[in-house]
């Protein structure tokens, strides 16, 4: 972060001091939340979490090099800056950050797939200067700050993930940290049961269209051409819209996509600028979509359609258990996409697998796909989990393993329904049993694709055929 007093943080969060010697003492390491996070110079932020409290942490980090504390409490003997609401001044703090960077900050938000066109962006725009995106996930009240505040003066881009669970989520967050260009992937069915609806869904993550500056003050909407309810979104900013999809009225396109053998996905990249033959590193078509939301927003950052080809075909995944392809020493793939799922994402890597599993399975390897539970999907759960194990057999993959309760029932029940029965597709009650079934089953040129909600922690099991196959329980959780 750049350098602030405590006096000027006290006074930017309308917090008390207690215990601090000198208010001059300036912040100059990065703001953290883990104690073990801590470095020289550091602000650290205590929250009272579900299972543990920050606050019994203070005095560590104090020692280990912070500077100070922001509390919801005085700590005796501890410098800190007591504030009503720890989040609320983590935000303030951001917020009075970013006001005097010059960074060009970069939001985006969707349902599925923020965290990877997020790291696609990032990889684009390192290229051009100095840039802060965050690892993995920090999409929240606590995540988007935090990452905001790792800007120092000379960082040219902040790129930041947006999630939303309710409305008024994306406004709070865009309220911290204003973008200058917001993009929204696509709205799909990820917390659909809490929000009530995709209309609902849309008119949340609209949130960040219209928290945009006008066209005139440079304001950039990237909206998704090829979903109607975020094209929509059009109608909701005062920034200029740019367009990016394979509909013909797309800014920027994909023509001919198709999948490699690998299932690594190529298309001819279409921009203002020019064309270029892309193929991508990253598993599975959707990956397309993201990378043209990528693309459109390096575009309207200046970069070359050549630079943008460049790096696109280069960038890999920086966040974990998406699409992660790792084979073993006996042969055996194992595609680790378990970080989450929702059908969208789920029938992509189901083609992706199929795709995966053309080459392997003219030498008799087969495609399994070990499947769990897609969360939060209301009345539409059934059928959509119908609809995946449906999908599976029409793919023609070679084993359905569903893992868990009700919802695996379903799965397994939608492949039976479609000509999948005898041991083509198994439903088995847990991880370990998955583990157990695989390890016994799996051979040489067999692909495994991994994935469910991420309640259901499936990467257990991924992460289990890839230790040791002959021994070991599935980790705890
Ligand atoms: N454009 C997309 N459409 C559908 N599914 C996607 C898309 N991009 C990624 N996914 C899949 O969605 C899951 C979550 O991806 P991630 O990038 O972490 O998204 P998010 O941050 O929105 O949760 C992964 O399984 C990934 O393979
Ligand atoms: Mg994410």
């Amino acid at each position: 972060m750049i350098a602030l007093s405590l006096s000027e943080i006290a006074a930017i969060v309308g917090g008390q001091s207690h215990d601090i010697p000198d208010p001059a003492v300036r912040v100059t390491g990065p703001v953290v939340i883990d104690s073990r996070a801590v470095e020289k110079g550091s602000l650290f932020a205590a929250f009272a979490g579900e299972r543990v409290d920050g606050h019994d942490y203070a005095r560590g980090a104090v020692e280990e090099g912070a500077v100070a504390v922001l509390a919801a409490r005085p700590l005796p003997g501890v410098p800190v800056i007591v504030v009503d609401d720890v989040v609320q001044a983590l935000g303030a703090l951001a917020r009075a950050v970013v006001e005097r960077l010059g960074a060009t900050t970069v939001a985006l938000t969707g349902s599925a797939g923020k965290t990877s066109t997020k790291d696609l962006i990032a990889q684009l725009l390192r290229t051009k200067g100095p840039t802060v995106w965050p690892a993995g996930n920090l999409n929240n009240e606590i995540g988007v700050p935090l990452t905001a505040l790792r800007a120092v003066e000379d960082t040219r881009y902040l790129v930041l993930e947006m999630g939303a669970r309710y409305l008024g989520d994306i406004r709070y967050l865009t309220g911290l940290v204003p973008p200058r260009i917001g993009l929204v992937l696509n709205v799909g069915t990820a917390h659909i049961g809490e929000f009530g609806g995709r209309e609902q869904i849309a008119v949340a993550k609209g949130e960040m269209v219209e928290s945009l500056p006008s066209a005139a003050d440079g304001g950039v909407a990237v909206l998704n051409a090829d979903d109607p309810l975020v094209r929509a979104m059009k109608s909701r900013t005062e920034a200029r819209v740019i367009l990016f999809g394979e509909a013909d009225e797309a800014d920027v396109q994909a023509e001919n996509v198709r999948l490699t053998a690998t299932g690594q996905a190529a298309f001819r990249l279409r921009t203002p600028s020019g064309c270029r033959d892309v193929t991508l590193r990253l598993y599975g078509e959707h990956h397309v979509s993201n990378a043209l939301a990528a693309a459109a927003v390096a575009h309207e950052l200046g970069m070359s359609v050549d630079e943008i080809a460049e790096a696109l075909s280069e960038a890999g995944t920086l966040s974990r258990w998406r699409m992660e392809v790792t084979e073993r020493a006996d042969g055996v793939t194992i595609v680790n996409d378990a970080y989450n799922a929702n059908p969208e994402s789920m029938r992509a890597a189901l083609r992706a697998l199929a795709a995966m599993g053309g080459a392997s399975r003219a030498e008799g390897g087969r495609t399994w796909a070990v499947l769990g539970p897609m969360a939060e999907l209301g009345d539409e759960s059934l059928a959509e989990h119908d609809a995946v194990g449906r999908l599976a057999v029409r793919l023609n993959v070679s084993k359905l393993v569903a893992v868990g309760g009700r919802e695996a029932s379903w799965l397994r029940l939608g492949a039976y329904n479609e000509g999948s029965w005898g041991e083509e597709s198994v439903h088995v009650s847990d991880a370990q049993a998955a583990v157990d079934l695989l390890r016994s089953e799996l051979r040489p040129g067999d692909v495994v694709l991994v994935k469910a909600s991420r309640s259901a922690g499936l990467e257990r099991v991924a992460l289990a055929l890839l230790e040791s196959t002959t021994e070991g329980e599935v980790s705890g959780r």
